[in-house]
């Protein structure tokens, strides 16, 4: 019988590292050796009382080190500044470490400026791949040497799952791309906030982090390295009083060389068909006026899944994108096993799809 590849987490007590520990273990090739926190092993088995039926030890941070050494992947669901910390150490004894934290997704200036704290380890952060799939897998031929994935940011993998695909093949305009998007209150994470209790969120909307937002440069940054092309955009986010989801809409205005809306059309739906023919992960369409498509628009309906979905349309050269995933699967947890599943080169959906239990 095949030797499971060995796992351990830190930051499972989170949200994004609960939805990964529960996809760790009913992953057909992975065995999750250990949980590390920083908090009473009761506390963790009462909140994941699957790593009590699995007897999954749970393990003091004090013990980070030595646990190391029969680690295969380290996964760190953990702030930026923790896994800043904890990777370096994790890069030196583990054969690959995922981070699902913005620690490793910008250049040093761009961390720095964006997330407030200076980068304490830029050699690491050279090495480290931007872990956007299907995208990254075409580029590595090597991944058994690859040391560090930076799993990308949920807002950031919505618009890049959207709007990758069109600037690669040259359809839209990059100078002026807009991006409206709403979240569920998971993604603020679990720690008790004033602005995050029930009674200021529910019934209520509200934008946050106008003109602020670290995935801003997360998402032009990484644009402009897959396609060569400069791209300046804005990036609007928005908490929904719901728990998890994320909904966002793309504004771009269509290259002048279309003679048509229809034309665009063809163009965007040969784009999206050449990305994703082999990637069963997301569901594109062009939008039926008579007949919106509620089950690719509506966020319950990706929810819970590790989906992308994608409906476009076009009016008068404006390409009106509307893209949605669930922020702690496709936006964290998810994508962190599929990048395990191309580390490994196993097929990409491996315990995620058709049969994965969604968490
Ligand atoms: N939530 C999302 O939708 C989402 C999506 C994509 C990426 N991310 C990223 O994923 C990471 C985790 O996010 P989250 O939303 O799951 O956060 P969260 O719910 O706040 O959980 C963070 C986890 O990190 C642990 N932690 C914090 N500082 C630590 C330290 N010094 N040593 C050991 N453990 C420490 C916490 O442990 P305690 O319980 O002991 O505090 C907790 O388990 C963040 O970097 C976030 O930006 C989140």
């Amino acid at each position: 019988m095949q030797q499971r590849t060995s796992v351990a987490i830190c930051g499972a007590q989170g949200y994004s590292g609960q939805a990964l520990t529960k996809l760790v273990l009913q992953h057909p090739h992975l065995q999750l050796a250990g949980v590390f926190s920083r908090r009473d092993a009761a506390e963790i088995y009462r909140l994941l009382p699957q790593l009590a039926e699995h007897h999954i030890p749970i393990w003091p941070m004090k013990e980070f080190h030595d646990r190391l050494a029969t680690i295969d992947v380290l996964l760190l669901a953990t702030p930026a500044a923790t896994s800043m910390e904890l990777a370096t150490a994790g890069a030196e004894h583990v054969t690959h470490v995922i981070d699902l934290s913005g620690a490793f997704r910008l250049p040093p200036d761009s961390f720095a400026k964006w997330y407030g704290i200076p980068h304490s380890a830029p050699e690491l952060l050279d090495q480290a791949i931007y872990g956007l799939l299907p995208w990254w897998q075409t580029h590595a031929s090597n991944s058994h040497k690859t040391r560090l994935i930076a799993n990308p940011g949920c807002y950031a993998t919505c618009s890049l799952m959207a709007l990758l695909p069109l600037i690669k093949q040259n359809i839209l305009q990059t100078e002026r791309i807009i991006i409206d998007a709403k979240s569920g209150v998971s993604g603020a994470g679990r720690a008790a906030k004033e602005s995050l209790l029930f009674c200021e969120v529910a019934d209520n909307f509200f934008p946050y982090k106008i003109g602020q937002h670290q995935h801003t440069p997360e998402i032009q940054h990484t644009l402009e390295q897959y396609t060569g092309q400069s791209v300046q955009l804005t990036l609007t986010t928005h908490l929904l009083p719901i728990v998890r989801g994320i909904s966002l809409i793309c504004y771009a205005q269509a290259q002048s060389r279309f003679n048509n809306d229809s034309a665009i059309e063809e163009a965007v739906e040969q784009a999206y068909r050449q990305a994703y023919q082999d990637y069963p992960l997301v569901t594109f369409s062009r939008l039926n006026q008579a007949q919106p498509q509620q089950h690719l628009l509506a966020v319950n309906q990706v929810a819970h899944t590790p989906n992308t979905h994608i409906v476009y349309y076009v009016q008068q050269g404006q390409l009106i994108i509307a893209a949605s995933l669930d922020n702690l699967l496709k936006g964290a947890a998810s994508q962190a096993i599929e990048n395990i599943n191309a580390l490994y080169t196993w097929p990409l959906t491996t315990g995620l799809w058709p049969q994965g239990e969604y968490v």
